[in-house]
């Protein structure tokens, strides 16, 4: 059970909570939760797991999929490479093999298919394409009408742009289309298979404990060891969250005016949540949609708005009702979820975290990223800025990207708007009648299905890569 819970508006943030037992024996304990496995079970079945992979080891990927419990659907969304080695074919062949030995429900998709691309401008949600394609499309209509159609037709082509964030909400529009309720995250370069089973059971766990429909489950591992010399030291604290967790900590307690450490999964990669919450969560870009959930769960929901949001429910309701646009649709969901309270679980997992290290301008990049998250975030004062802005000046990567800094001081671009704005069946239409990388292995099912590019027909693929 968590021992405290930090209120922050509409916004419930849970202490950390302990797995004591993997598998629990259904014994009542008032200072613990056992949650039976028929329970956890039937969160899983109403589950889909997005795994994020651009050019990770496909032995890695390999047991990450074998890992995630067969209940749940599982969703690989691939920036890989295609072009000097087509890494994308191989970990297709991997799906089509995992599902033709397991028969579990995989889906698999390349965020770079034009496809996708064109599913989501038909939606209107641009947000989420590449800005220079949109401006060559504009260019390529001016110069088609002079150089003739084909000009134009060849620049017509839309992208998503690159970003595990971008991967992620790419994975949540295919769990709607699966009609799942809980959306879950999991690194595809996870060097523990056990590893990425808890987090599973994790997430489901925490949907299992939450009163809301509108909640969130975010992972702290318990230890990430590394090497140092020739042992492994079992490293509780990683440079990036540390920071992260002080700083969004620092918000909440100079908002309350009560010093707080409750927030300790600013970074969780692995983490789930409702549908329902997902549909009205705006997004940001690569790995700052991590921190950003606080950032935006704050601004929308913190304090202030709460109360506004709480009088404003009434007028809302007659008002959504009577315009019934898809925007209005979130803003309803917004309501009742400043009312229902939004729910954040934080649990620590047994296994330690190992995974591929990807290098010092990579967390550099993590860390500025995630601090110009807080940096922007409404609830932030001129105090939590200026010590923002004194823990940039300590870091040695930054002193010459002095620049970027004063960009800092306009609202952080790329904020992608919900996706609960989406109508998803438009944007599976789109998607069928066009991918040429989608392919949907069905649970139970023998062959798995691809849609042809163009004509949205589907037809049988079965591989050869891999055999018991
Ligand atoms: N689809 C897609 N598109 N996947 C991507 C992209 C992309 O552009 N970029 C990276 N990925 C995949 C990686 O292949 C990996 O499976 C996962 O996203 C996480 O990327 P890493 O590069 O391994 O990130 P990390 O390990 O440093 O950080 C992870 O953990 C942090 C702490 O929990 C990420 O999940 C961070 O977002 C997280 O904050
Ligand atoms: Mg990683």
């Amino acid at each position: 059970m968590p021992r405290h819970t930090e209120i922050f508006g509409s916004v419930k943030v849970h202490e950390l909570q302990r797995v004591l037992k993997l598998d629990s024996g259904g014994f009542e304990n008032p200072r613990a939760k056992d949650i039976s496995s028929e329970e956890l079970k039937g969160v899983l079945k109403r589950s889909a797991i997005v795994v994020p992979v651009k050019n990770e080891n496909l032995n890695l990927l390999d047991g990450v999929l074998r890992a995630i419990p067969f209940d749940c659907s599982i969703i690989v969304v691939s920036n890989s490479e295609r072009v000097s080695q087509d890494t994308y074919k191989m970990e297709r062949e991997l799906v089509t093999n995992t599902h033709d030995l397991t028969q579990q429900e995989i889906l698999i998709i390349h965020q770079k298919d034009p496809g996708l691309g064109s599913a989501f401008h038909e939606v209107g949600y641009e947000e989420i394409l590449e800005k220079e394609k949109l401006d060559g499309k504009e260019a390529g209509e001016e110069a088609g009408e002079e150089a003739g159609e084909e000009t134009g037709k060849e620049k017509k082509e839309w992208l998503v742009r690159d970003g595990k964030s971008e991967g992620m909400i790419i994975g949540m529009l295919l769990a709607k289309s699966l009609g799942k309720d809980f959306i879950g995250f999991a690194d595809a370069d996870n060097f523990v298979p056990g590893a990425v089973r808890e987090y599973v059971m994790d997430f489901a766990a925490g949907f299992c404990m939450s009163e809301s429909p509108f909640s969130m489950v975010r992972l702290h591992w318990r230890y990430k060891p590394k090497v140092v010399e020739d042992k492994l030291y079992f490293k509780k604290w990683g440079r990036v969250s540390e920071t992260t967790n002080k700083y969004l900590n620092l918000l909440i307690s100079t908002c309350t005016g009560f010093e707080t450490g409750v927030v300790i999964t600013g970074n969780a990669g692995e983490h789930a949540l409702t549908t329902r919450l997902a549909d009205l969560m705006c997004y940001s870009t690569g790995y700052t949609i991590e921190p950003y959930h606080f950032v935006f769960l704050f601004d929308k929901f913190g304090p202030r708005e709460a109360e506004e949001s709480a009088e404003k429910v009434g007028a809302e309701k007659a008002s959504t009702e009577k315009a019934g646009t898809e925007k209005a649709g979130t803003e309803k969901a917004s309501s009742e979820a400043a009312n229902a309270g939004i729910e954040i679980f934080q649990i620590e997992t047994l296994n330690p975290h190992l995974h591929e290290e990807k290098g010092e301008a990579h967390i550099n990049e993590m860390l500025t990223g995630s601090l110009r998250m807080v940096y922007n975030c409404r609830l932030c004062n001129d105090y939590v800025k200026s010590k923002v802005l004194a823990e940039l000046e300590g870091l040695e990567a930054l002193q010459e990207d002095w620049e970027a800094r004063s960009r800092w001081k306009g609202k952080p671009s790329h904020i992608m708007p919900p996706v609960g704005r989406i109508d998803v069946g438009k944007f599976m239409k789109v998607l069928k009648s066009s991918s040429e990388s989608l392919l949907r292995c069905k649970q139970g099912a023998t062959k798995c299905e691809v849609v042809e590019r163009g004509r949205g027909e589907k037809k049988n693929e079965t591989s050869s890569f891999y055999r018991p």
